[in-house]
């Protein structure tokens, strides 16, 4: 009878292969109401002696049985295991997603290489309005009232007394309204003017430059300015050329030896061999008076650049639109 019992066991057993099925194989032959609980349950009917030998005989079977369901619970997880294990195989020797990093703008590369410059000669950096006041982007700087400079052509008006600024200029009062004294700093930002084609862009930027004490000479700007632009460009030659600018008296134009022929004379630097770079000159007394300064007390000196430009020399890029297409291809040379 046991016997029979083991050797049906044996045949459903080896046909199971699902966790389910074996949990159903399990009930029919050992759970509450299973075959062999069933024959336990009845051992009460039988006589003491046929109890004690059935009672044994069932007992064998229920504890062969459990083994063997055991095992098989064993087999039926491990096979389970190594399928999923196939089935979600993460192949780690294929290639990764392309994450592109981002980089500095080449504008604003040469900004922090200038500013960088400057904080090592001991110049602070202050900051100004781009939406100024008529009296601190002309009027304070000593740019009379019919300069070209205030034509509607290159000046975006807000309105009668407001404008975009034209230059970082301005920024020159508004800081000598504020502080006395030794001064000494630049200012970057953006500056607008209404002009457009492969050298100008309605918005670029400047960075500004002041330095005042009491015994400021221009042998003081020709020593900052030519140490600047060799820091910037390398052992360059440079010149000082007179100028005028309404804020300044005198004023200079200072210009490198051409960075792309090398001073022989080429389509960039129009043939003569030498860039413009930087306006300078020393401050004229009458922004000192704007300024609220005592007459005749101080002297200095005040420098512009344009960093578009400077940056297009550095790179030897020839048209300034570029920096503002933001073509990734075009950015991602630097
Ligand atoms: N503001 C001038 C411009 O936009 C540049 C300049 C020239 C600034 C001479 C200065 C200076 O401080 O002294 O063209």
């Amino acid at each position: 009878m046991e016997e029979s019992i083991k050797k049906d066991f044996i045949e459903e057993l080896n046909t199971i292969v699902s966790a389910q099925d074996l949990q159903n194989l399990k009930s029919k032959y050992i759970g509450k109401k299973g075959l062999i609980t069933e024959k336990i349950k009845n051992l009460g009917s039988l006589s003491p002696e046929e109890r004690k030998i059935q009672g044994k005989a069932l007992n064998e079977l229920k504890n062969f049985i459990e083994d063997l369901i055991k095992g098989k619970e064993i087999e039926i997880t491990e096979k389970e295991i190594s399928k999923s294990l196939r089935k979600d195989f993460i192949d780690i020797t294929l290639s990764g997603k392309n994450y592109y990093f981002g980089g500095r703008h080449p504008v604003n590369e040469t900004l922090l290489q200038i500013i960088d410059i400057f904080k090592e000669l001991g110049f602070t950096v202050e900051e100004g309005p781009e939406v100024e006041l008529d009296y601190y982007n002309f009027e304070a700087l000593n740019i009379p009232k019919d300069h070209p400079a205030r034509d509607m052509q290159d000046t975006f008006y807000v309105s009668e007394d407001i404008v975009l600024r034209t230059h970082t200029s301005p920024v020159q009062v508004r800081v000598m309204e504020k502080k006395s004294p030794p001064l000494r700093f630049i200012s970057p930002g953006k500056v607008y003017r209404c002009d457009s084609d492969v050298t100008h862009t309605p918005m670029f930027h400047q960075v500004e430059g002041l330095m005042v004490d009491e015994d400021i000479s221009f042998a003081n700007l020709k020593g900052v300015l030519v140490y600047f632009l060799q820091r910037l460009f390398g052992q360059i030659p440079v010149r000082f050329r007179p100028s005028f600018f309404p804020f300044t008296e005198p004023s200079t134009e200072i210009d490198i030896g051409c960075i792309i022929c090398g001073g022989k004379g080429c389509r960039v630097c129009k043939q003569t061999g030498w860039l413009e770079v930087l306006g300078a000159g020393m401050v004229h007394p009458n922004v000192f008076k704007f300024a609220g300064y005592p007459e005749g007390k101080y002297k200095g000196f005040a420098f512009g650049m344009g960093v578009e430009r400077l940056t297009m020399l550095k790179y030897r890029i020839d048209d300034i639109r570029l920096f503002f297409e933001n073509d990734i291809r075009f950015l991602r040379q630097f």
